[in-house]
């Protein structure tokens, strides 16, 4: 006899104990608990369906299944409170940070619970509790000597009288020339910057170009643990993480880490807990993580549960659902401040790429972008669908999650979504099951007759499990997308073995064919019992729409429970179910079109006051320049007799391709003409100011500009609002004539 492993695994009788083994190694590799965390949204503003589909949807899918197989989890979210975020917001809406952080938290709270998000626990980083969390996390590293400290120059406001960091600090981004990155990253190209990098730095509070000033801070030395984090992404995580999350982390490493300093000149925020650190506040990417520390904490004390084993017990599946412009704060930075405070380490960061919106990035300030807030007051009325609206938007979110590049919301596909595969597919076979069954067997669960059932039944009843295990073994792997297109599949299987039985059919030879009832009987019964594993299998997804079904079926919630899945006896014979509902309705045209309009307004509108906006900054900059201007220091006369000027005319003016502010000018000096290339195209057509005259700097140097030799310069009056006008020549003057 053979012993080998082929013939072992060819030997039938010896199958069942292979699966027994897989099952029991999996039970032995299953973790005690699990904690998972959604990245706390800043509240400086409201949220929309790209933040929701980035982390808090698949984070709430993947909960209600763990929670559907009975595992120990708890799901932590909160307002981040801290940082120029809130404090720049406050400042906008001319209040003060706690009351935005107020208004917004409780907004965003009840946008997420009309959504479904079923967080345990939605915290707050200004409760004191974070605040007792995130000092002891300070003073623990400092006191293991953790902490690096240095003094060194930093921008600094004169007139606002503070330090300038992160979003207080704005200028050209070096990667991707952006004029208005960030101090701390350019939102254009996503780079991580610091305030020494920007080109033209200036302050955002006053528009003022910052100073330099020495200051204390405390830095975490990232340099000193690039190995430890290698080593601990390739070994652990080289086959479990994401490609694109593994190679942002990689690319990270090979850059090389920075020391990076976790306290800041600023008074919003954690106090930094040294004497000789008053007046500062923790770094507000050292706190927030720390807020899902403290979120476990306070769900703890209300629930006389211990918090500990969350964050120390090596049993704990810690997983971090994130945005992508968060993967190096919670695969680098935390990781690193958990190790060194003696914590576990995530298992898995399953961070989403950005949801973009009609072709374009979704972005609340430009106006292009659907907030929750919007979606909820547009759709889920009672009057329109009440929450199975909730559920239609995380079905359509839930198809094109962008779990591994940028996705696309458009308002056509969510229509489509919800005609083509909501409405037609699911709804329709639970809804066909249910009137066939109120009409061809009394309302009450059909008996099944083994003895009839065919291949096309015994087909049916088998997939329940198979498919019930594809959905749960792409959950496990956060494949949340496919997962879902598996339910949906099993939907269209049940419509196809439908149409195969043509149950319809069937009852019209119910009085010459005496096996008739029972076939109908036999695909009722198969299609009730699918439809309640239907129920459990969408459940994570669209878990309005189970409870409904459950309704429907007169089953308690309790079926939805994972270990029901994939039977095919959860409903009992001769049980009534009630008279159907649908679960979804159709979505028209028109509704497509309100939205669209809406979009487009709403965009119109952000423009016009980035505009209004702009146009006040370019007051502030002017006056700046003015009083540089005026304190510009004197010159003697021969400096001043360096300098040729002459009057000129334009005798021609045309465009400079691809350079929005240049015109290229032939300036007729009397004795010869010149090329002048002259940054004046925002402000004057060419065809407007052929025949003006001009003051030019006649000896300045020549000056290559977009491949073009210009040979001076033209001298223009700048108005208060930035505009440029002509100094014109109080009557006409010769061309060549001095001016002196
Ligand atoms: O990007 C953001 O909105 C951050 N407030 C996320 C913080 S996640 C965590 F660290 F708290
Ligand atoms: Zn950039």
């Amino acid at each position: 006899m053979n012993h080998g492993l082929e013939s072992w695994f060819k030997t039938d009788s010896d199958i069942p104990v292979i699966f027994a083994l897989l099952i029991a190694q999996q039970t032995m590799n299953e973790p005690k608990r699990y904690l998972i965390t959604a990245a706390l949204p800043y509240v400086n503003g409201l949220k929309h369906i790209g933040h929701l589909a980035g982390a808090y949807l698949p984070a709430d899918i993947y909960v209600r299944y763990l929670r559907a197989r009975k595992r120990d989890v708890v799901f932590i979210c909160g307002s981040d409170e801290h940082g120029a975020a809130i404090t720049m917001q406050a400042l906008k809406e001319g209040t003060t940070p706690r009351a935005i952080i107020d208004k917004y938290h409780a907004i965003i709270k009840q946008n997420f619970a009309d959504l479904g998000i079923s967080f345990d626990i939605y915290h707050r980083t200004s409760e004191p509790i974070h605040y007792e969390t995130a000092q002891e996390f300070f003073t623990s590293l400092y006191n293991r000597g953790e902490l690096e400290e240095k003094e060194n120059e930093q921008y600094y406001d004169e007139q606002a009288g503070i330090f300038l960091a992160d979003r207080y600090i704005i200028g050209t981004c070096p990667v991707c020339g952006n004029e208005n990155a960030y101090g701390d990253q350019c939102e254009r190209c996503g780079s991580s910057l610091s305030p020494e990098q920007l080109i033209n730095p200036r302050s955002t509070l006053t528009g003022k170009t910052p100073v330099k000033k020495m200051t204390k801070h405390w830095y975490l030395p990232l340099n000193k643990y690039e190995d430890w984090l290698r080593n601990w992404i390739e070994q652990e995580h080289a086959t479990d993480w994401k490609s694109n999350v593994a190679g942002q982390c990689k690319s990270w490493l090979d850059n090389g880490l920075q020391p990076r300093a976790v306290t800041r000149d600023v008074d919003w925020g954690v106090p930094v807990p040294l004497e000789e650190a008053k007046g500062k506040v923790l770094y507000v990417w050292f706190d927030a993580p720390i807020g899902y520390i403290s979120a476990t904490r306070q769900w703890a004390l209300d629930h006389g549960k211990e918090w500990e084993p969350y964050w120390q017990d090596k049993d704990t599946k810690l997983v971090h659902f994130i945005g992508k412009d968060n993967i190096v704060f919670h695969c680098i930075i935390f990781p690193v401040m958990l190790h060194l405070h003696g914590n576990i380490l995530p298992d898995n960061v399953p961070a989403n790429e950005f949801m973009n919106l009609e072709g374009d990035k979704m972005s609340t300030s430009r106006g292009w972008s659907i907030e929750m807030e919007d979606y909820i007051n547009d759709w889920i009325k009672p009057e329109n669908g009440g929450e199975s609206m909730a559920d239609m938007l995380r079905y359509y979110l839930t198809t094109i999650l962008p779990e591994t590049k940028d996705s696309e919301f458009t308002w056509k596909g969510f229509q489509t979504a919800n005609t083509s595969e909501l409405v037609e597919i699911f709804g329709n076979f639970v809804n066909r099951s249910f009137v066939l069954l109120h009409k061809l067997c009394g309302g009450k669960v059909p008996v099944l007759h083994s003895e009839l059932l065919d291949e096309a039944d015994q087909g049916m009843l088998t997939q329940f499990k198979i498919s019930a295990d594809k959905v749960a073994d792409l959950l496990e792997i956060y494949k949340f997308r496919d997962a879902l297109s598996e339910v949906i599949d099993l939907a269209r299987k049940g419509n196809r073995y439908m149409q195969e039985k043509q149950p319809w059919i069937t009852a019209r030879s119910i009085n010459e064919n005496a096996q008739a009832q029972k076939l109908i009987d036999n695909c009722l019964h198969i299609c009730l019992q699918l439809t309640a594993n239907l129920a459990i299998l969408v459940n994570p997804f669209l878990p309005y729409t189970a409870r409904k079904m459950c309704h429907m079926m007169k089953v308690v919630d309790k079926m939805l429970e994972w270990e029901n899945a994939g039977k095919s006896k959860l409903l009992s014979v001769g049980y009534s179910l009630r008279e159907p509902k649908l679960l979804f309705r159709k979505i028209e045209d028109a509704e497509i079109a309100v939205q669209l309009d809406k979009l487009k307004a709403a965009a119109a509108k952000a423009l016009e006051s980035k505009k209004q906006t702009e146009k006040v900054n370019r007051q502030v900059m002017q006056e700046e320049i003015k009083e540089q201007a005026a304190q510009k220091p004197m010159i003697q006369y021969d400096d001043f007799a360096k300098i040729e000027l002459k009057v000129g005319t334009i005798v021609t003016a045309e465009k400079v391709e691809k350079a929005d502010k240049l015109l290229k000018l032939e300036v007729d000096l009397g004795t010869e003409k010149r090329t002048i290339v002259s940054g004046i195209a925002l402000d004057f057509k060419p065809e407007d100011i052929q025949g003006k005259q001009v003051v030019v700097v006649t000896n300045l140097a020549p000056r290559k500009m977009r491949g073009i030799e210009s040979n001076g310069m033209i001298l223009m009056a700048e108005n208060g609002d930035g505009k440029l006008v002509f100094i014109n020549p109080d009557g006409r003057a010769d061309e060549g004539a001095e001016v002196r």
